[in-house]
């Protein structure tokens, strides 16, 4: 008797081993599908909000009418937020059960936590969790201050240009099926701050809806409703959004077009490497029809291919409906063979059909970093010469000079190298007497004839001037304001220089323009002859500096001298003493080269 009692003990024991998830032999093990992935339910605070089984969202696996007939319950169990018990609701006026749902009329803060549904019948049970936010209205992010607090996704809705549609305000029914009998549900629109009746009389409440008699662009954007109404006396309501679009009306051509790759578009590849072949197509708006956008590989689509062909799809834009999707195929390990298979980019509608081949082309190698450096190169050294060039053009002149120019000393019998020329008793007088002179004879050692002090008294002024003149090699006009009108004397030298310089005579005449502006436009005898005269410009304080530009360029229209050796012309904060300069140039070449600034320009 005792074997047969231990026998059964043992046999109770295994049974019970074999199914150790029974936590009480009345109840079946429950099935924990854990929290559901969905985001979980928003609701502002005071406001209506309900939650849905879970279970449910896969009626294939949970039919709420089929598990009824097999006798299952459904019980709520809720965890507060900070717990780890979870405990059985308590239902009330304000938390009440219709079907799947669990309704909160109206929500509170302390509603916020996880919430688990339980399917249960005597030999089965299943439980599924989901979250639940109660969010405080001043939390709620909004566009605009004005805009009522809404925790919900708004819903899209979309109406095409110059038609007309009617906006219903989202979850509208489900109030209706919990409101008192005798009471109505009352909605309230918004947008952009106001309320209806809006302007222009085109968008009408029509009952609870809101309808739209045309479409306009400025009708889009957020519409806002707060659906109220009344259980068992007690007032509640809930706000949604929808989020309005205009969309390209039909009638207009719905065919898809392949944007990309264009008709004549070759794609470069490179072997051995990932290849991107983009396409895009323009989809134009119909309805929410079914569309498609894929690539086929000698035509096959890219589950029949190996691993290393994939594709991307994504929206590039849509504008008001009309889409522009992309398919990127991707090709890993690009192959020669890869180059003769025949990649097609299909896109499709209800309306048509459009196929396009990318013709591909291996990539030719181009030394092309090596080619841009060179060319860069090339570039900049031009750039630098082109500087150095405009920059310092006066000391290469003189630079040139130094080495390659003549001496016209050794090729004339000329006395003075420079004769000046000025208006007596004016104010560039000065000038001439103590700046100019003292520095072209003693700096810069040429020998200088000023009429007044070289002529000898009791000549005749116009004999001697002719006399100086033509045993100058240069003439020096400094014109100032006074030129015209006080120089008598200077207009002469004037003449008897250009005279000369127009017959051919040995001589050039130099302006110095003492003061800008200068009075040379009043000297008649300047007027024609100006253009092809050399005029320096006195630059005051600028100009004292011996390397500055203007004794430059005075030294570039003054005969060769050269100073202490080869090349000093040219350079810089030099001070030339050559009294006793020597001269060892005196080649053919350099004899031809009377106006080395013109050969420059020439060459640039
Ligand atoms: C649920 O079950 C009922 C009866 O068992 C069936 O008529 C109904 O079509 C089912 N619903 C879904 C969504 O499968
Ligand atoms: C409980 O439900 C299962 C299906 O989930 C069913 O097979 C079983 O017969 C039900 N048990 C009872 C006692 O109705
Ligand atoms: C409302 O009326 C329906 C029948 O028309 C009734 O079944 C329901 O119980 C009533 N509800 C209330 C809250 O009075
Ligand atoms: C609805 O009807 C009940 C009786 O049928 C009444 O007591 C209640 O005041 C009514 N409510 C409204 C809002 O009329
Ligand atoms: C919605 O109900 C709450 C609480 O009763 C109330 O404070 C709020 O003003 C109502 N909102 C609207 C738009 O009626
Ligand atoms: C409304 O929809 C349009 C596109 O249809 C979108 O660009 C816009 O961001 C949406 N606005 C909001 C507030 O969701
Ligand atoms: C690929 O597209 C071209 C037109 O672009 C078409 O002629 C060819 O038949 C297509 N190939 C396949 C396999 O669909």
């Amino acid at each position: 008797m005792a074997s047969f009692v231990s026998t059964l003990l043992f046999l109770l024991l295994a049974v019970g081993g074999i199914k150790p998830a029974v936590n009480q032999p009345t109840e079946p093990m429950c099935f924990d599908w854990g929290e559901s992935s969905d985001q979980g339910v928003s609701v502002l605070e005071g406001e209506v909000g309900w939650l849905s089984c879970p279970l449910f969202s896969h009626p294939s696996v949970y039919n709420y009418s089929s598990t009824q007939s097999t006798g299952h319950n459904l019980f709520w169990y809720r965890l507060p937020e900070g717990h780890d018990l979870e405990q059985p609701l308590t239902y009330s006026s304000r938390i009440s059960r219709d079907g799947v749902r669990l309704w909160l009329q109206p929500s509170s803060a302390a509603d916020t936590g996880l919430y688990i549904c339980m399917l249960r019948n005597k030999t089965s049970c299943s439980k599924m969790a989901m979250r639940l936010s109660v969010l405080r209205p001043s939390k709620v992010l909004r566009a605009n201050d004005c805009d009522p607090p809404v925790a919900w996704e708004s819903t899209r809705q979309v109406i095409p240009f110059q038609k007309g549609g009617t906006m219903d305000c989202p979850d509208l029914k489900e109030a209706g099926k919990m409101a008192d009998n005798n009471t109505t549900v009352t909605v309230t629109w918004y947008n952009k701050c106001k309320r209806p009746p809006f302007v222009g009389g085109n968008r009408q409440l029509r009952g609870v809806s809101l309808r739209v008699h045309i479409m306009l662009g400025s009708y889009e954007g957020l519409y806002f409703c707060t659906v109220s109404y009344q259980r068992r006396g007690r007032p509640l309501n809930f706000t949604r959004s929808i989020n309005l679009s205009a969309v390209n009306p039909p009638g207009l051509p719905k065919i898809p077009t392949i944007l990309n790759p264009a008709k004549e578009q070759i794609f470069t590849v490179k072997q051995d490497s990932e290849v991107r072949l983009v396409c895009k197509a323009l989809l134009p708006y119909l309805e929410d029809t079914p569309w498609d956008l894929w690539w086929t590989v000698d035509g096959k689509t890219l589950d029949k291919l190996p691993d290393r062909f994939s594709k991307t799809n994504r929206l590039l834009s849509d504008d008001h409906g009309d889409r522009t999707e992309e398919s990127v195929l991707l090709i890993q390990d690009f192959s020669s063979e890869d180059l003769n298979r025949e990649f097609n980019c299909s896109v499709k509608n209800e309306e048509g059909v459009q196929t396009r081949r990318a013709a591909l082309q291996l990539e030719v190698w181009v030394p092309s970093v090596e080619l841009g450096v060179g060319l860069g190169a090339t570039l900049v050294l031009m750039l630098l010469l082109f500087i150095i060039y405009h920059v310092f053009w006066l000391e290469l002149l003189l630079l040139y000079r130094s080495w390659f120019g003549t001496d016209e000393r050794h090729t004339d019998d000329k006395e003075y190298d420079l004769y000046i020329s000025y208006a007596r008793g004016s104010e560039e007088e000065l000038f001439v007497l103590s700046t100019l002179r003292s520095v072209l004879e003693n700096e810069l050692g040429y020998s200088v004839c000023i009429f007044d002090r070289d002529s000898l008294p009791g000549g005749t002024i116009t004999d001697e001037t002719l006399s100086f003149v033509s045993r100058s090699r240069r003439l020096l006009v400094v014109l100032g304001p006074g030129y015209a009108s006080r120089g008598s004397q200077a207009l002469l030298e004037l003449q008897v220089g250009l005279d000369s310089m127009a017959r051919g005579g040995q001589l050039r005449v130099i302006l110095v323009q003492y003061q800008p502006g200068g009075g040379w436009g009043l000297v008649r005898e300047l007027r024609s002859a100006r253009v092809v005269l050399a005029l320096v410009r006195w630059q005051g304080d600028k100009s004292r500096d011996l390397t500055s530009r203007f004794w430059k360029r005075l030294r570039v229209e003054l005969p060769v001298r050269r100073g202490g050796g080869r090349g000093e012309e040219g350079g810089k904060g030099l001070r030339l003493q050559s009294q006793n300069s020597t001269n060892s140039q005196t080649g053919l070449i350099t004899n031809s080269i009377k106006h080395p600034q013109k050969v420059f320009q020439a060459a640039a």
